[in-house]
């Protein structure tokens, strides 16, 4: 690391979370890009994995590093948190592929050092809409090519979430929108209205007119009700049936069995 370390961006807020919370998230990343957690050509060589904000305590950064490295043995994890005494507590956790600093969206790396995947949850939720692009733009300095930032926010446990995934690119903005992820493990029931209020911070405030995030769930919310009679088989197959009546309305959704089988709704290039 080197001895002068720029200032972390970005401010200390609540620490919340919980063991299993970001289960989900992990399943959808080995699923999404098993391979970029294991390239190691160019700019990937070593590349970390970040979990930026990982909380009062390194639990989801723990959890995911076992499950990841099932498929991604070497994989190396940083986990990044902007309060000190958090990442002091995590120290004693880290070990030779594991670990922890200090820092902020201008991620804490050494000369030379990148990140092949940033996963920032429960974070930008806390702060003024017009601070996500920014932050964004920093976080993805050091992210080669094809790297990625899943950003979303979750219900405690972990039961919903929503997700943009970003994928770098060399556009005129950094990243491009490659999908929003509307992810439930079924317990809560199946009503679109409980994804608004996990939406990341980008979308929060727009569920109004001539906003597409509000077209869309007006879409989600017929097409609810235009299945309802899959009700009766199942959470599961109500929401599957669902989402391919927005398919078949136009919307460019992703119908795979691998991703509404497991509760995962992806609406691939939202409008930003
Ligand atoms: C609610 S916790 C989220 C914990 C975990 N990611 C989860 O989803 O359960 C948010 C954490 O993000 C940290 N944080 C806030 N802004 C940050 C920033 N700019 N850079 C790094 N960490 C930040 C806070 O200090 C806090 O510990």
């Amino acid at each position: 690391m080197p001895k002068t370390r720029p200032k972390p961006q970005g401010q200390i807020t609540r620490g919340k979370t919980q063991p299993n919370r970001l289960r989900r998230v992990d399943a959808f990343i080995l699923l999404y890009a098993p391979d970029l957690l294991r390239r190691q050509d160019g700019p990937f060589r070593d590349a970390w994995f970040v979990d930026l904000g990982f909380g009062a305590h390194p639990v989801t950064t723990l959890e995911t590093a076992e499950r990841l490295r099932r498929s991604a043995p070497e994989l190396r994890i940083l986990g990044v948190d902007i309060d000190p005494e958090r990442v002091a507590r995590a120290q004693p956790q880290a070990d030779a592929r594991t670990h922890f600093r200090c820092g902020g969206f201008n991620l804490p790396l050494a000369e030379g050092e990148r990140v092949r995947l940033i996963r920032a949850f429960n974070v930008l939720r806390q702060y003024p809409p017009q601070a996500v692009r920014p932050a964004w733009e920093q976080m993805a300095r050091a992210v080669p090519l094809g790297g990625l930032l899943l950003e979303g926010t979750s219900t405690p446990s972990g039961a919903l979430w929503v997700m943009n995934v970003l994928r770098r690119w060399d556009g005129d903005v950094p990243w491009r929108q490659e999908a929003l992820v509307f992810s439930t493990n079924f317990h809560p029931g199946f009503d679109p209205i409980a994804f608004q209020a996990v939406l990341p911070k980008n979308y929060i405030h727009r569920i109004q007119p001539g906003e597409s995030i509000a077209d869309f769930f007006a879409a989600w919310k017929a097409a609810r009700a235009a299945t309802y009679g899959y009700r009766s088989l199942g959470r599961r197959q109500w929401f599957g049936a669902a989402a391919r009546q927005l398919a078949a309305r136009g919307w460019d959704v992703d119908t795979r069995r691998r991703w509404i089988n497991r509760g995962y709704l992806l609406w691939r290039n939202p409008p930003p």
